[in-house]
């Protein structure tokens, strides 16, 4: 049977791992350092395409939404595979808007989801508050998506790992900055000595700008810093969105209050002026929390690619070399798919969807 060795042991990296291993490839995951140790494991773990997209669908909107679908069935491989349990919970999501000004966007949100077949429910202020009583009186209006969703992402990334394992995946960790070996469309040597696969899958995030010389091609892939911060409760029922941050509530009992976007190159440390619009903005949505301060913060980084879609596919020149990197804001959420397309290029099946926005040979060679 081939090889796949993947380079990454993120939430991407992970699936792809466990996606080939399901279809009788022999698999190996490199991780420079620990499995989930960067922007999988900060994740607050939302499902929640129709939210985040705020232009109109297109084929990153195809790519979330089958996605979206996939979770239910791969979320019960990966418990069943694993042993073991995490949240997922499938509680819907409110998008609140503070002035009526804002309705028109809400509006034509609705509008385009109700065309691809989303249900989504129009409420005024007071509506919302009877969904999520703890929403500020100054919310105007919401739209309630129901087929919205999250998971714990560091409860996933375990099971991922240990499914992964359970599976036959061979895990090399602490394995040191890999590269590609000149010449050697088969082999990467990393600090634990030289890895062969028939394909190698490169999913390292924010990392990924570090292929470029062995590629020759450019992978244009940058950090992009998401602060975050949870509260000792109060609990939510919906994820709440906003235009400034969301806000969701885990079965732990933390409430999760996202995230900044800024450019820190690679320091996932948090500053307190990201902190201190994170709380400001929490005690305005949601006023219970005006007494309370949070009892953790923490940064992850995004990888965010040129024109802000994820780069998957095969390199054009070198078709043994995958790339699955670039989900920006969507990691979490696009694993199953990405998975499911690496792994039916890898088996050169047809996809399920269209890809070929995706495909790594739109950014132009160097
Ligand atoms: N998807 C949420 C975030 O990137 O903050």
């Amino acid at each position: 049977m081939a090889s796949v060795s993947i380079v990454g042991g993120g939430v991407i990296g992970l699936s792809i791992a466990y996606e080939c291993r399901k279809r009788g490839f022999e698999v190996t995951v490199i991780e420079s350092g620990v499995c989930g140790g960067q922007a999988s494991g900060a994740a607050a773990g939302m499902l929640a395409p129709y939210s985040e997209i705020t232009e109109d669908p297109d084929d990153f909107f195809k790519l979330c939404q089958r996605s979206l679908n996939l979770y239910p069935d791969w979320v019960e491989h990966i418990m069943q595979s694993s042993n073991e349990s995490f949240e997922f919970s499938n509680c819907g999501s409110l998008y609140a808007i503070f002035h009526e000004a804002d309705l028109l966007s809400l509006e034509a949100k609705k509008r385009w989801q109700s065309e691809y077949g989303i249900q989504s429910y129009l409420l005024s202020g007071d509506e919302a508050r009877e969904k999520e009583p703890l929403l500020s009186d100054d919310v105007y209006a919401a739209l309630w998506c129901p087929a919205e969703s999250h998971i714990y992402a560091p409860g996933y990334v375990k099971a991922l790992i240990q499914a992964c394992r359970n599976a036959g995946v061979s895990i090399i960790e602490h394995a040191g900055e890999a590269e590609l070996v000149d010449g050697e469309p088969h082999l990467v040597s990393t600090d634990k000595g030289l890895i062969k696969g028939d394909f190698i899958v490169l999913a390292t995030g924010a990392w990924s700008q570090n292929w470029e010389k062995g590629l020759n091609c450019s992978l244009p892939v940058f950090p992009i810093r998401g602060q975050i911060c949870a509260y000792d409760g109060p609990s939510l029922s919906h994820i709440v969105f906003t235009s400034q941050g969301y806000f969701v509530g885990k079965e732990n009992g933390t409430l999760i209050a996202g995230a900044s976007e800024d450019i820190a190159g690679f320091n996932t440390s948090v500053t307190e002026h990201g902190i201190n619009r994170l709380e400001s903005w929490s005690k305005k949505v949601l006023p219970d929390l005006r007494e309370e301060r949070p009892f953790h913060k923490w940064a992850g980084l995004r990888p965010a690619s040129q024109d802000g879609f994820p780069i998957i596919g095969k390199v054009i020149e070198k078709p043994s070399i995958l790339i699955a990197s670039g989900h920006y804001r969507n990691g979490i959420l696009l694993s199953p798919v990405t998975a499911e397309i690496i792994a039916n290029e890898i088996e050169e099946m047809p996809q399920e969807i269209p890809i070929e926005s995706f495909r790594p040979e739109r950014f132009q060679f160097v």
